[in-house]
Formats: C-alpha cells, structure tokens, sequence
C-alpha cells in the first residue's frame, strides 16, 4: 500500500477534538477520581482541593490488607465520610443475583456508592437491573468499544476503559477512549467515560485532550501535573528579588 502523503498524516494529538454543541452544553471540568484504597493517599488528594471521586478494586482492598465482609464494608464508608462524590465499590459476584444482592447491599451503605461491576454477561444483566432501580454504577474490566457501547447500552453511569492495561500490550488506550467518545457523541449516551488503569500524568493529559469525562489516577500522577521546573526556578527568583527589594528599603 502506497504511503499516505505527509499533508494527510495527522498527528494524533496535534489539534483538540471539536465537541459537538451538545457535549459543551453542562460540561464544566473533568473530574478526578483517586485509584486506591489506602485512607491516607485518599485524605492527601482531598485536601489537594480536586478531588471528585475514588474507585477501588479487590486488588487495592487486598493491598491495604482490608479484609472480611463487615471489614471491607466498613472500608467504603470510612472513604465516603472523606470524599464527597462517587465512591466505586466492586461485586465480588460473578452471577446475576449475586451482583445483584451484592450491589443492593453496598449501595445502601452511603448515597455516594457507586456498584462497580465487571462486563461480562451476568454484569450487562446486572448493570441494567441497577439502571433500573436508580442505583448508580461503573462497568469495570473494559477494553473495547464493542464492550462500552454494551455498558452504556445497558445504562451504566460509569465505563471504565483501561487503558494502561491496553498499553502494556501494545495497543493504544488513549485511542480507546477516543473511539468510545465519538460512539456516546453519535447517540448521546448519558455514560461517563472514566479513564482508568491510568499510570502517569501524560495519560490524564491524553485523556483530557481526548474528552473523557473522569480519570481515575494513582496519587502519583495527579501530584506529577503540579511539577515544572520553571515554576519552581521562577518562584523563587521571585522570592530573591522581594528579598533584596526588602533589604534595600530597610
Ligand atoms: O481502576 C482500575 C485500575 O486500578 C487498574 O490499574 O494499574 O492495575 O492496571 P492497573
């Protein structure tokens, strides 16, 4: 095949997407969830002061050594008195009424709970049920466009493409997201697109060009987008000069 002529190779982030008037319309910032369990990395990105959210895995509940029904269910209501807004917590269920026993009973511990759900058959079916009853949710364990057109489909109010995960193997997450964008864009899908498997703080960058709605971030991440040497090589020159005005007034 003939290679494409230079003027037509477009970079793939060398202008940002334009947004249908519709997708302008209420959208005022792109929220920031914090990927972990841990209390004390929840509590440092809270008092950053943008901190819309947590997610949370059986990985991350295992990591902090949080343990035992009554334990884990505790765990999510310590989150929820920190964080005010969505608090992802997964089913542990892989059939239908499990899910569906599981996620009644974690959505009833705080209104900011959201089911986390993995996209398999049984979760679409659960993901629906949930819809249904006004329970809140986040299809989790997804890596296709195929798979999020199915969740947003069966009325979840998170997708989470992991584009990480995508990237360890060689195809391109950012990509991803960019393609589930242009889907829920086609048909106004009410789905948010949570970036998630998020690993440094270019990804929330590309997310962000990229118009997903949420990225869930490992603290690392979101404190990287702070650092530049400039502003800290500008700070404190600033800081010199005052000094020296000071010294020569007094
Ligand atoms: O939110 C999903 C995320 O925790 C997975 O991240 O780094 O294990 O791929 P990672």
């Amino acid at each position: 095949m003939e290679p494409r002529p230079l003027a037509m190779q477009v970079p793939r982030f060398a202008a940002p997407r334009l947004l249908s008037p519709s997708r302008t319309v209420g959208m005022n910032h792109m929220k920031f969830f914090i990927d972990t369990a841990s209390l004390a990395q929840i509590k440092e990105a809270q008092d950053l002061g943008v901190l819309d959210g947590v997610t949370t895995n059986p990985s991350l509940m295992a990591k902090e050594g949080i343990s035992g029904e009554e334990r884990v269910r505790q765990h999510y209501v310590d989150i929820c008195k920190i964080v005010d807004g969505p608090v992802s917590a997964e089913v542990i269920s892989t059939d239908y009424e499990g899910m569906v026993r599981e996620g009644e009973s974690l959505a009833a511990l705080h209104p900011n709970i959201v089911v986390k759900v993995p996209m398999i058959r049984d979760g679409v079916k659960a993901l629906k049920h949930f819809s249904n009853k006004g329970i809140k949710t986040n299809c989790t364990l997804v890596f296709s466009a195929g798979q999020a057109l199915l969740a947003a489909k069966a009325g979840a109010t998170f997708v989470s493409p992991f584009i990480g995960r995508l990237d360890d193997v060689s195809t391109d997450g950012v990509r991803l997201i960019e393609q589930i964008r242009t889907i829920y864009d086609n048909y106004g899908y009410a789905t948010e697109i949570l970036a998630a498997s998020v690993r440094h703080p270019m990804h929330i960058i590309h997310c962000a060009e990229v118009g997903a709605d949420v990225a869930t971030c490992p603290l690392s991440a979101i404190l990287a987008l702070f650092d530049h040497p400039l502003t800290t090589i500008g700070l404190e020159k600033f800081l010199a000069d005052h000094r020296k005005a000071a010294a020569v007034k007094a």
